[in-house]
């Protein structure tokens, strides 16, 4: 089976009802990302950083996966697929998908501050200050904010340098190093991108861009794949 390596954003997640980050005006839920979403915002205020995770949870467990999330599962019958989201969500593990790079970390796991390398699953919806990781330290989301290293992109664009298709889904592509894995790609490789908003990749070889939203573009995109195989 060839490869399909995927790259996907916050708008393959839009449809089921989770708000993308940019077409929100420069806020995020209300709050500036550098108070949610940064080291510094987690030393400054916690409770905060903690409570915004804890409603993005509560409603990422209350939504469900939409038809791009599932004709990406189904497109495992014909490729052997391998998704690479900057999601936090866990729409593509409920919609069926089976190899799911989380490069920005998941809504549905803590991490300790004391050893980056212990890390809990979490089964309700909440993570509160005083919740401790074995060591006694507190407890944060597992999730890459502004300013940290992504510890899997290299794992990411290896697979997308052995991808034989290459397919990005609902990102802007303004976050780097997410935005950058679109050049491991060989040049004949062929590449889609699906965004209702997509720019021009002038400098992009093979690359077909259908301006349509993930539902829709996802079965254009399946036609055009499986003329591929
Ligand atoms: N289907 C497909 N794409 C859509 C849809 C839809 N129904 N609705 C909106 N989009 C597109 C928008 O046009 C935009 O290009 O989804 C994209 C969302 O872009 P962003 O909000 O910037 O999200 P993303 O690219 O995933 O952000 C990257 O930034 O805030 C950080 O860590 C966070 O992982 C996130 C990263």
């Amino acid at each position: 089976m060839k490869k399909l390596v995927v790259l996907t954003g916050a708008g393959i997640s839009a449809e089921s009802g989770i708000p993308t980050f940019r077409d929100a005006g420069g806020l995020w839920e209300g709050h500036r990302v550098e108070d949610v979403a940064s080291p510094e915002g987690w030393h400054r205020n916690p409770e905060l950083v903690l409570d915004f995770y804890n409603q993005r949870r509560k409603k990422a467990r209350e939504v469900q996966p939409n038809r791009g999330h599932l004709v990406l599962a189904q497109l495992e019958d014909h490729f052997n697929v391998v998704i690479v989201t900057q999601n936090v969500d866990d729409l593509h593990e409920r919609a069926g998908s089976s190899t799911i790079i989380h490069l920005h970390g998941s809504l549905f796991e803590s991490r300790s501050t004391a050893d980056e390398k212990l890390i809990y699953p979490i089964s309700g919806w909440e993570l509160n200050v005083g919740d401790v990781c074995e060591k006694g330290s507190q407890l944060r989301p597992n999730i890459v904010w502004f300013g940290e290293l992504v510890p899997m992109i290299e794992v990411a664009a290896r697979h997308v340098s052995e991808a034989d298709i290459f397919l990005v889904v609902g990102t802007s592509l303004h976050v780097y190093p997410a935005a950058g894995l679109i050049h491991e790609t060989g040049y004949d490789v062929p590449k889609f991108l699906v965004d209702p908003n997509a720019a021009d990749w002038p400098g992009i070889s093979n690359l077909t861009v259908i301006r349509d939203k993930a539902s829709t573009g996802m079965e254009l995109v399946k036609a055009k794949l499986l003329e591929l195989i």
